[in-house]
């Protein structure tokens, strides 16, 4: 049986996807747990309704749900630009601001949510917070070039306020390396960071080595809240 978290996790992908999807379109798909959901239930539609849908993966795991589940998989070459992105989010503010990048994915996430017309976030209602940072106690992901690791560390540490933790892997010894090769420093923040997120990410983006954030601003146009006994909210 499924757990309370997980109901509300199907419940926001489902309705997503039966709002959002439509015959023809090119979709960039997500990361993380949630985006599972979401999968399950394009391949649902593409089958029952014979759609005809082309998938953009945002990870090494996404690109695998789309084949394991015999969608068509496509890449930024072949369709750089996406009708749709459905990912998922760490937590989500008020005006649609996210931090994103708990899987690791945040690059590859940010790329193609900026190539598609509609960014539509899902996830379970623990993500909906006042202010970034009330539940994401691993602060900002930021992914670096491994060499300026350190030296990145030191310069957002002074630019954030808190300290900047070298994410390290669970079944190896060292640092986690993205699908591109990186590293990714955690980076917590001091409250007076929470004013103009659109600035803080530009700041980050400012520092050599920095390759992106797992800060969205202004990108999500809609946001889907699934809760524990399957009902969904959404956010515009
Ligand atoms: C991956 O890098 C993240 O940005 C995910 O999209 C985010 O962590 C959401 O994951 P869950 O759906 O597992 O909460």
């Amino acid at each position: 049986t499924m757990s309370s978290i997980e109901i509300g996790k199907k419940a926001a992908a489902t309705a997503a996807v039966n709002d959002w999807l439509k015959d023809n379109q090119k979709v960039g798909i997500g990361s993380g747990s949630t985006i599972v959901y979401a999968v399950e239930r394009i391949a649902e539609r593409v089958k029952n309704e014979n759609l005809k849908i082309s998938c953009v993966p945002t990870s090494f795991q996404a690109k695998q749900l789309i084949t394991e589940h015999e969608l068509t998989l496509s890449d930024l070459e072949r369709t750089p630009e996406l009708d749709l992105v459905i990912d998922g989010a760490d937590e989500v503010d008020k005006d649609l601001v996210l931090i994103k990048g708990g899987g690791g994915c945040l690059v590859q996430e940010k790329i193609v949510a900026s190539c598609a017309k509609d960014f539509i976030v899902i996830a379970d209602e623990r993500k909906d917070v006042k202010k970034l940072g009330d539940n994401w106690k691993k602060g900002i992901p930021v992914e670096v070039i491994p060499m300026a690791y350190l030296p990145v560390k030191g310069k957002l540490e002074s630019l954030l306020g808190g300290e900047a933790i070298l994410r390290l892997a669970k079944s190896k010894a060292g640092p986690v390396v993205t699908d591109n090769g990186n590293f990714i420093l955690d980076c917590h923040f001091s409250d007076c960071m929470k004013d103009d997120w659109y600035k803080v990410n530009l700041q980050i983006l400012a520092t050599p080595g920095v390759v992106d954030t797992g800060l969205f601003v202004k990108m999500a146009n809609k946001v889907y809240f699934g809760t524990t006994d399957g009902k969904v909210t959404t956010r515009l």
